[in-house]
């Protein structure tokens, strides 16, 4: 035990040092605007939490504010999807890094719509499809399941983000429609993209979003309940996909520096699995040319070196 009731444990302080670092850092990066309702956000927050597999929760800053978390919701559509579908789900998406952007369109018809990974656009849009066709009601399994893993009730979808990504999801909307015309879309391409707005509008906090995550860092185990969630080989094949393409383009610098299986939003949360130990969760809005939050990050960078997080 290394905290009195009232004071800062070391880890605590740690993260303090960290958050205060990042905020004196110059100010880079844009929040993103491509979806307006984003662009809501205070660019200025900042946040941090550690979920340990004890069942403790470190934070500083922003770390209980709730806010969308976009494409790591990507990792909660896969796992379960992963559970409905065996096997069957890898002839209908890869595991391999894609070299583009998270939406790009480009690859996806020389690679006759089956896209590279589950963490890009195509690749989750699929996921969802496959959510879709296994259960009469995707969206409400897809946040039951979240708060469950939370263990919260409280935990929501933005309205504004949602129709927001309704309205501006052409790009979206293009590549299920390419899948679709090369059959790997079962469902309606509306019900599809509705299902995947849905899960991009979740809200969650730095402290949620790593507590729900424990079971990637457990072997497929939750922390805390003892509730398999997924195999451990799930777990394991899991994490091998965020390392190479959780944070898109920049997933080879993220192992290189970082060393952590790791996932992105464009709401600026980034998630980081340390196996055996914990999930990080790291938020700021401010994003690079990659979409992957600026001081996100550099936070996560500082943890894991001070700590000798990297799993390789
Ligand atoms: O579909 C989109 O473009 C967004 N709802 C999610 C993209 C995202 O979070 C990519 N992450 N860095």
């Amino acid at each position: 035990m290394d905290a009195t009731p009232g004071r800062p444990s070391n880890q605590e302080l740690m993260l303090e040092e960290i958050l205060s670092d990042a905020l004196n850092q110059p100010v880079s990066g844009e929040v993103a605007n491509y979806i307006p309702a984003l662009a809501m956000v205070n660019p200025n927050h900042c946040g941090i939490a550690i979920a340990t597999l004890d069942g403790e929760v470190h934070t500083a800053g922003d770390a209980d504010i709730p806010f969308s978390i976009q494409s790591v919701s990507k990792i909660f559509g896969l796992v379960l999807a992963m559970g409905r579908m065996g096997d069957d789900l890898w002839h209908r998406v890869h595991m391999e890094p894609s070299g583009h952007a998270f939406n790009s369109i480009v690859q996806l018809e020389w690679e006759h719509g089956i896209p590279r990974n589950p963490f890009i656009n195509a690749g989750a849009i699929v996921v969802a499809d496959t959510l879709t066709s296994h259960y009469s009601a995707s969206k409400a399994a897809m946040v039951n399941f979240v708060r469950s893993l939370a263990n919260k009730d409280d935990i929501h979808i933005n309205q504004d983000v949602y129709q927001s990504e309704k309205i501006h999801g052409n790009r979206n909307a293009a590549l299920a429609y390419l899948m679709k015309s090369f059959a790997n879309i079962e469902s309606e391409v509306e019900d599809v993209l509705d299902h995947y707005f849905f899960q991009c509008s979740i809200e969650m906090s730095c402290r949620n979003l790593a507590r729900s995550l424990g079971f990637l860092a457990n072997r497929g185990m939750q922390p805390g309940t003892g509730d398999q969630i997924c195999t451990r080989r799930d777990a394991h094949r899991v994490n091998a996909i965020l390392s190479t393409s959780g944070m898109y383009d920049q997933s080879g610098e993220f192992a290189f520096t970082v060393g952590l299986p790791a996932k992105s939003g464009v709401g600026g949360g980034i998630v980081a699995v340390v196996p055996n130990y914990g999930v990080i969760c790291a938020w700021s809005p401010r994003l690079n040319q990659f979409g992957n939050s600026c001081l996100g990050m550099s936070m996560i960078t500082r943890l894991a070196e001070k700590l000798g997080l990297s799993v390789y």
